[in-house]
């Protein structure tokens, strides 16, 4: 089902999501409606938060490596991440993010360039996954999210000044 995003300053966007302990029915329920509202926003990533809801959840949809091209897309190469910890991270990186409680605005961002993390998956099997890429960004834009934080507090001051004046002007 296609849930309302929600939009910065949305006060609930800095809300410290908690740990998932329940992984029933509820759950599957709320990873199913978020991938149905990230994909009809055509989103690469949704943490549970930015549809209202303060769980330990996100999704992510993972890009294909050069050497996967020429096979067929997977149809649900999306990647459900609950209760994620990061026990690795290093190198420096930057990157243009967005975000869909953000919309229409992007800008390049300083992350981490690797990271490891370990989660759970739907059914509360631990997994672990480490990337240096554009998967990587977006686990640590959507860990983000999990905390409290949105992209756009990442901006230097004078560039954090002129998107505030530009979001309030916005239509
Ligand atoms: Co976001």
């Amino acid at each position: 089902m296609i849930k309302d995003i929600v939009i910065y300053p949305d006060k609930r966007l800095k809300t410290v999501s908690k740990e998932v302990v329940d992984f029933d029915e509820s759950l599957h329920t709320l990873l199913d409606n978020m991938y149905d509202t990230m994909i009809s926003k055509n989103g690469v990533g949704l943490a549970a938060i930015q549809i209202g809801v303060g769980l330990r959840a996100v999704i992510i949809n993972i890009p294909l490596k050069d050497k996967e091209k020429g096979e067929d897309q997977p149809k649900d190469n999306t990647l459900e991440i609950i209760n994620p910890v990061f026990i690795e991270e290093d190198g420096c990186s930057k990157y243009e993010e967005g975000c869909l409680s953000v919309p229409g605005y992007y800008e390049y961002i300083d992350r981490y360039k690797r990271v490891k993390i370990e989660y759970q998956d739907r059914n509360g099997v631990k997994h672990t996954i480490e990337d240096d890429d554009f998967l990587s960004i977006a686990i640590q834009h959507e860990i983000d999210h999990l905390n409290g934080r949105v992209f756009i507090e990442k901006l230097s001051i004078l560039k954090r000044k002129k998107f505030e004046k530009e979001w309030k002007n916005r239509k």
